[in-house]
């Protein structure tokens, strides 16, 4: 069973760098899902309200057999749940539903702008903290903009900032910045949906190591410094995806994968997404 390196979060605490996503993975098989990854080496799962799995994610945890302490579990705020209250509400429905007394980590799952209720929602957070309902707190999809109003109104630096990132959409100054304030940056969508599988510089790597396309860019991203949260349904894939710490990427390789970026996203713009269902 590979064994995950954490990274150290600037709250002091520890999250493993790579963890298994549960977006869209139909309820009726979560629970199933989320107990097989954990029983192939999965530590982390990436939950959120919004992917109407958490019931099975906390079935998932308790089916597996591995101790609840030994996994990090993290959920997201919705859009529609921003604010104090619903913000407070959001998060103790979650405790409920998966069933565990305390959340390692919760993220405001978009910025929404438009509301401009991001930085309440984040001092609601920071209180929460405190109480002991999660243990760490971040953001998802946040710009530098969205980041600096945080940070200067609240004098709070998220510890995670979970945001799209792919050989094609690298996003290399949020990178930075995440980097230069002591943020995590958290891979969603980290395979890109199979684009650049049959790129050169993946395949010609692949070759070489003998890994698979989709093994390339996790340790790609694992080389970076990045979390990552690769997902799949089938026992097989999740193997292959958690394998990936037993080869090296050369500087070079590094490089040419570097030369995919094409600033495609896969997902919405969080400057103007609001969607609130
Ligand atoms: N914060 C946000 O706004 C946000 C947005 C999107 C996602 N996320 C999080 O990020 C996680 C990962 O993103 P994602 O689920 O969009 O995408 P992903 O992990 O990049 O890719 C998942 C897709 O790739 C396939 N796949 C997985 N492993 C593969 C492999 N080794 N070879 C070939 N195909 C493979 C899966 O199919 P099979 O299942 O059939 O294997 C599935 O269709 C999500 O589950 C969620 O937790 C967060």
């Amino acid at each position: 069973m590979p064994d995950v390196p954490n990274l150290t979060m600037n709250d002091g605490h520890q999250i493993p760098q790579l963890g298994f996503g549960i977006w869209q993975v139909p309820p009726e098989i979560a629970a199933e899902a989320v107990a097989s990854a954990i029983r192939t080496g999965y530590r982390l799962i990436d939950g959120a309200y919004l992917y109407m799995n958490e019931a099975g994610l906390g079935e998932g945890l308790r089916a597996s057999g591995v101790p609840r302490t030994d996994i990090f579990v993290t959920t997201k705020v919705w859009n529609n749940d921003q604010g104090r209250a619903r913000a407070r509400a959001s998060v103790e429905r979650s405790l409920k539903t998966i069933g565990v007394d305390q959340l390692d980590l919760v993220l405001i799952h978009w910025p929404v702008p438009s509301r401009d209720l991001y930085v309440e929602t984040w001092e609601a957070f920071v209180e929460m903290r405190e109480e002991g309902l999660m243990r760490s707190i971040g953001v998802s999809n946040f710009n530098v903009s969205h980041l600096k109003r945080l940070i200067s109104e609240t004098g709070v630096v998220p510890a995670v900032n979970q945001i799209e990132l792919n050989p094609e959409l690298q996003q290399p100054e949020l990178r930075a910045f995440n980097s230069e304030n002591g943020i995590i940056s958290q891979a969603w969508t980290p395979l890109g949906n199979a684009r650049s599988f049959e790129k050169e510089p993946i395949t010609a790597a692949a070759a070489r190591t003998g890994k698979s396309p989709a093994q390339v860019i996790l340790r790609w991203h694992v080389q970076l410094g990045h979390a990552v949260i690769p997902r799949s349904v089938r026992p097989e894939r999740q193997a292959e995806n958690l394998d990936v710490f037993d080869f090296e990427l050369t500087a070079d390789e590094m490089e040419a994968i570097g030369t995919l970026d094409v600033g495609l996203r896969t997902g919405p713009d969080p400057s103007v997404f609001k969607f609130l269902e």
